[in-house]
């Protein structure tokens, strides 16, 4: 009888029923300041631009992206060095002034939303609802670190035996490569430098090669901030040249990446070559995320889920959905309104407020897609058919889905706005075995209206971030922690409690007294 009464009830009494049980929880604080779930709901954001619309076509219309200099490899070590000797100064300094000058830099943010939000959409290429969520982000991280590092950076006394006093004592380890990737160019690039300063050490920053403009902006306002230059050096430049040398340059304390899973473990094994001391790596790289649909599960909210995971952001989220994995019983309908949703999405320039599916973003990921969707149409059954894509602005892809065999079916992340689906019927815990059996473990969507199939589907899962009766994407700062495991990262969690740790030196003090 699990769940009867709730699968016998209408959607009416269910939605009156959920609302009421919304009302009796208490509502959680947030660490002050933070934009939080205010990000969660694409209708949020949707008002969000509204509210903001005549600045943000004001900073569209009057921006210049100047052309940036790029590093030559050959730089690094020098960059390290100055990293190296700016470290014990960084690190001295009391944890409340690193804590405020990352403050200041998320309010100076906060106070250049549409100015930035421009950049991301000229050089992003974002739409305007995502860029307003990544500065929100990006602003998220600079307070959570500030305050985590706060938190977690006190002197702790440990209970022991009588006669001695024991401390447990966070520092920096000295200085951190940031490497972070484009599709998250301000928020992603933040929250890394963020919690590598916030723990004390200096950095040595390496955007992708994509997006340099908003790297240096975000570089601007923490050097305004207080963050004294050479704790923070950024370097332009390809990752096979300028990334490589900063990882193999002397005096590295750790690494921190957000890219492919093919990268992670060229670093990786970088790191492992090098004479010296062990250097950690903190890796986050993709995933085949996948959302399991059961026969009791609502196709309207269903559809809505997938178009948001699968087709927002250009499907460019490491989190996005790549795999609908959806009950036989109900799958002709979902496939339906999915296929009906995402023909409603208005595909094209991202700089126009009507765009819901802006490019990708370059032309080699243009060609790479191209190529996915070639080997798609020969291999799987096409069940949306690309609607006519706009020639301009160039590389405009609409949204596609695919229907496979079988889940094994799908061996790679295709990092663009297509769907591939996978009908199954009898055990939902044998397709959770499947896609574990994929290697990934970013995120999981379920879809489900019995509650303890839910969570034992959840219990079962080895991913980072399980999404029950929503979508997938847009995970809060503070409230949902993000990374995966397996082939999607090392941990730990962005956004959580853990991570800002992981950039410390451990030090206990034992003293006889
Ligand atoms: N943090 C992002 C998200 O949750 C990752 O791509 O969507």
């Amino acid at each position: 009888s699990v769940g009867l009464d709730q699968l016998l009830a209408s959607p009416l009494a269910q939605a009156r029923a959920s609302l009421a049980r919304l009302a009796q929880q208490p509502a959680l604080p947030l660490p002050a300041g933070l934009y939080g779930p205010g990000r969660r709901n694409s209708a949020g954001l949707d008002l969000a631009v509204a509210a903001m619309r005549a600045p943000l076509l004001a900073a569209h219309a009057q921006l210049r992206v100047p052309p940036v200099a790029q590093a030559q490899a050959g730089e690094a070590p020098a960059a390290v060095a100055r990293a190296a000797a700016a470290f014990p100064a960084w690190d001295a300094r009391p944890v409340a002034e690193r804590a405020q000058a990352l403050r200041r830099a998320a309010d100076a943010m906060e106070a250049r939303m549409a100015p930035l939000c421009a950049l991301l959409v000229a050089e992003g290429r974002k739409t305007w609802g995502d860029a307003v969520a990544e500065v929100r982000e990006a602003v998220d991280f600079l307070r959570y670190y500030a305050g985590e590092a706060e938190r977690v950076m006190q002197p702790a006394l440990l209970p022991g035996p009588t006669g001695e006093r024991n401390e447990l004592r966070l520092a920096g380890r000295g200085p951190w490569v940031c490497i972070s990737p484009w599709n998250f160019p301000l928020a992603i690039f933040t929250g890394q430098v963020a919690a590598a300063l916030a723990a004390g050490n200096t950095v040595l920053a390496k955007p992708a090669e994509q997006t340099p403009a908003v790297a240096r902006e975000a570089v601007r306002l923490l050097h305004e901030a207080g963050v004294p230059p050479d704790a923070l050096q950024l370097l332009h430049g390809p990752g096979e040249t300028v990334g490589a040398a900063l990882v193999a340059a002397p005096g590295v304390a750790g690494v921190v990446f957000t890219g492919s899973t093919q990268v992670a473990r060229l670093i990786q094994r970088a790191l492992a070559a090098k004479d010296g001391a062990i250097v950690p790596l903190i890796a986050e790289t993709g995933g085949i995320n996948a959302m399991l649909v059961d026969s009791t599960a609502l196709p309207e909210q269903v559809a809505d889920a997938v178009v948001q995971s699968a087709f927002r952001s250009a499907g460019q989220r490491c989190s996005a959905l790549r795999l609908l994995c959806v009950h036989e019983g109900i799958a002709d309908a979902v496939i339906e309104m999915v296929a009906g949703a995402a023909r409603e999405l208005t595909v094209g320039d991202p700089a126009l407020l009507s765009t819901d599916v802006g490019p990708v973003i370059d032309a080699q990921a243009f060609a790479g897609l191209q190529g996915e969707l070639q080997r798609l149409r020969q291999t799987a059954r096409a069940v949306l058919a690309p609607a006519e894509a706009p020639a301009a602005p160039p590389h405009c892809i609409a949204p596609q889905a695919f229907e496979v065999e079988r889940v094994t079916d799908v061996q790679r992340e295709i990092f663009g706005p297509v769907l591939h689906i996978a009908r199954w019927s009898g055990d939902p815990q044998a397709v959770v075995e499947q896609v574990n059996a994929l290697g990934y473990g970013l995120t999981l969507g379920i879809q489900t209206r019995i509650d303890s199939r839910a969570q034992a589907l959840a219990a079962r899962a080895r991913v980072g971030n399980v999404y029950v009766n929503r979508n997938m994407i847009g995970a809060v700062v503070g409230v949902q922690p993000f990374g995966g495991e397996g082939l999607s990262g090392t941990g730990p969690k962005a956004g959580g409690p853990h991570y800002l740790p992981r950039f410390c030196a451990e030090r206990t003090l034992t003293v006889n007294t």
